[in-house]
């Protein structure tokens, strides 16, 4: 018998034979001849315990959300500190961008709008990868923060058919050297 095969077989021999003296145990432990001894278990005392945890759980977790609610990235609380600002209008058949030159490196935030129908705010960089996208929507601000990485020229893309020259919704950004 090969070495590999000999420790394979102690291996399975040994993990086998655990098994077993583990079913064995577990067999006799709910097989017992003996009689139950009596419980003393304070059952009331436990209850009593269990809700003061149940409290303190609940205190805990109340203290957690409303320490860290002011930091979820969403909405106003986005807006971190040093972005820069970019206003997005779309309309038919052409996009509004102010201002049209952001700086790499720093966190964009982009609020995007629609000024008759939907449509959609995308951003691909060279290699044609989208990168973002947003629906712009009429009497809303849509608010989307991205961090440009690399200078150069983006493309901007609508992405939601908005009539017979949506494809002609099509502009550039220029994303500057980082300061
Ligand atoms: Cu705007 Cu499609």
């Amino acid at each position: 018998m090969n070495p590999t095969a000999y420790a394979i077989a102690v291996a399975y021999g040994a993990v086998s034979l655990v098994a077993v003296v583990g079913l064995l145990l577990i067999w006799r432990s709910t097989h017992s001849e003996r009689p139950r001894r009596t419980d003393t278990t304070d059952t009331a005392r436990l209850a009593h315990g269990e809700k003061a945890w149940f409290a303190i759980a609940v205190a805990a977790l109340g203290v957690l959300l409303l320490a860290t609610l002011p930091f979820i990235p969403y909405g106003d609380n986005a807006a971190g500190a040093g972005q820069q600002t970019v206003a997005v209008d779309g309309a038919q058949f052409a996009w509004t961008i102010t201002p049209r030159q952001v700086q790499a490196g720093v966190p964009v935030r982009f609020t995007v709008t629609a000024a008759d129908v939907n449509h959609g705010f995308a951003v691909y960089n060279d290699d044609n990868v989208m990168l973002f996208q947003i629906q712009a929507v009429p009497d809303h601000s849509s608010n989307i923060v991205y961090t440009f990485e690399e200078p150069g020229r983006y493309q901007v893309v609508c992405l939601e058919f908005c009539g017979v020259k949506h494809h002609e919704m099509l502009t550039t950004i220029t994303v500057g050297p980082p300061a």
